[in-house]
């Protein structure tokens, strides 16, 4: 069966009883007999394992450094992003690194620019890096797994209902080559997240009732002015945040981080937990002020709320901002029927406070890297895409819910949600974007109106 026939026939298979997860799989890392390094993507013999990074900004070259600090032998054999000038700036910058220097294994005929540059990388290498604006994460994690690639995907999923059945499709399509799948919510990988968790699900305080989850910050970088030249295609994925089509809006592209805890907490173990419903409300106020340049705010919102309802009844409450001078917190807090807590402390009602020791905390950029190491050299179990989809999946039903004003049900997200990536479309520079400006030159008129937004159209 070809890989294109299994995408469509784990659309429509249920994956729930077979991927409920023990508690020794809570983190994924499940030894599966002897499929390591000889039975991965690597050539039979060599320990090397080839890495090639696609979307050389901020955090792509962060996770690169991250994934050399692992300490293992790989070498960096591709390097892929739509333009020309992060890949120069990485190379340059990587090449003058001394510690690093013995990662490299960098030829310049395997700089890959443009939209389909990533295809070249992936084929380059054994595992992949993606680290791209998120709208185009589907594509390029499906295009890894097909060809049989480790990967680790940064958050979110991705930006819609399409891309998500993308990243399922995509998951099931690694769980049958044995690929191992990690992801950028790197609370998962972090030892205090993970006792804490472990600690709630054990019950310390008793049956979880709801939980409040937090990402309000301030504004967000803001890349320029777009060039007298430059395409409009250009220009928004150079400020791709701002973009919903390319970042999902912050509700998906940051607060996911914290709505994927929510799921993990009311998941008790079921890596596809999701909640059943949501309502909510947001806007966007701070973007529309003569403070910040209007017309490079794009689309999206600057403020989501969200309540979500689990099968059990039990609330995650969501917000989210990025305003400047507002009371900010990002955190996750749990409320038990006989204690509470907030990330990363418990308190039972009759027992006396744990905190995880902070001493004991480790980087979890690096962790994330090291358990994928770990997994792709000792045959181990690690896939992370379950639960990363279903997170994202979980922020996009969170903001069709604060666009639409509506009460919004998992399966009508899933099923009949729309596309605001253009799948399937073949881009260049040239191509014409989703949002186009309006007359006066903002994207005013492409911003959501509650109550008038559809987000099945
Ligand atoms: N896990 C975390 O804590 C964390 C932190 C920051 C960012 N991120 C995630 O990392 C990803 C990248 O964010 P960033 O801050 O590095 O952004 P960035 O803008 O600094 O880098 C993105 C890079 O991707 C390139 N790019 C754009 N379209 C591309 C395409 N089609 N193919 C290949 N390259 C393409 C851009 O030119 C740019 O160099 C995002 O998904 C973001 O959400 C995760």
């Amino acid at each position: 069966m070809s890989d294109s026939q299994k995408t469509t026939n784990v659309l429509k298979s249920t994956r729930r009883d077979f991927l409920k997860t023990t508690a020794a799989g809570s983190l994924g890392l499940v030894a599966v007999g002897s499929v390591g390094i000889a039975r991965s993507a690597h050539a039979a013999g060599s320990d090397t394992i080839k890495i090639a990074l696609i979307g050389c900004g901020r955090r792509g070259l962060g996770s690169l450094q991250d994934r050399f600090k692992v300490g293992d032998n790989v070498k960096l054999v591709a390097l892929a992003d739509v333009a020309e000038k992060p890949i120069q700036a990485a190379a340059k910058l990587l090449r003058s690194q001394d510690e690093f220097k013995d990662k490299l294994a960098l030829d310049d005929d395997y700089f890959f620019t443009g939209f389909d540059g990533y295809k070249h990388a992936v084929e380059s290498c054994d595992q992949v890096l993606v680290a791209s604006p998120p709208g185009f994460h589907p594509v390029h994690y499906a295009y890894a797994v097909e060809k049989g690639k480790h990967v680790f995907v940064e958050k979110p999923f991705s930006v819609d209902a399409p891309g998500y059945k993308i990243c399922m499709a995509a998951n099931q399509i690694a769980e049958d080559k044995k690929l191992t799948v990690c992801a950028g919510y790197q609370r998962r990988h972090q030892p205090s997240y993970l006792e804490w968790i472990k600690r709630i699900q054990d019950g310390e305080i008793g049956e979880v009732r709801s939980t409040r989850v937090y990402w309000n910050g301030g504004q967000v970088w803001i890349r320029g002015v777009r060039g007298k030249t430059e395409s409009e295609m250009s220009f928004q994925v150079r400020d791709w945040y701002f973009f919903n089509w390319l970042s999902g809006d912050n509700i998906i592209e940051q607060h996911c981080h914290n709505i994927d805890v929510g799921n993990w907490i009311h998941g008790k173990g079921d890596r596809l937990a999701h909640p059943v419903k949501c309502y909510g409300m947001g806007g966007r106020q701070w973007r529309k002020t003569p403070i910040l340049p209007y017309n490079e705010c794009g689309n999206v919102f600057d403020h989501h709320y969200v309540e979500f309802q689990f099968t059990d009844g039990a609330i995650m409450h969501s917000q989210c901002r990025q305003i400047n001078g507002c009371w900010n917190s990002v955190t996750e807090k749990v409320e038990g029927t006989k204690g509470r807590g907030e990330s990363c402390w418990l308190k039972p009602d009759n027992g006396e406070r744990w905190d995880f020791p902070k001493n004991q905390n480790k980087n979890a950029y690096v962790e994330e890297h090291i358990h994928q190491a770990d997994a792709i050299r000792n045959g181990k179990y690690l896939h992370d895409g379950w639960h990363s989809a279903t997170s994202s999946m979980t922020a996009v039903m969170g903001r069709m819910a604060t666009y639409s004003g509506k009460e919004i049900a998992w399966d009508e997200a899933v099923e009949k949600g729309s596309a605001l990536f253009p799948y399937g479309k073949e881009l260049t520079f040239e191509t014409e974007t989703p949002v186009t400006p309006g007359p006066d030159g903002t994207y005013e008129h492409a911003v959501a109106i509650p109550g008038i937004y559809n987000p099945f159209a």
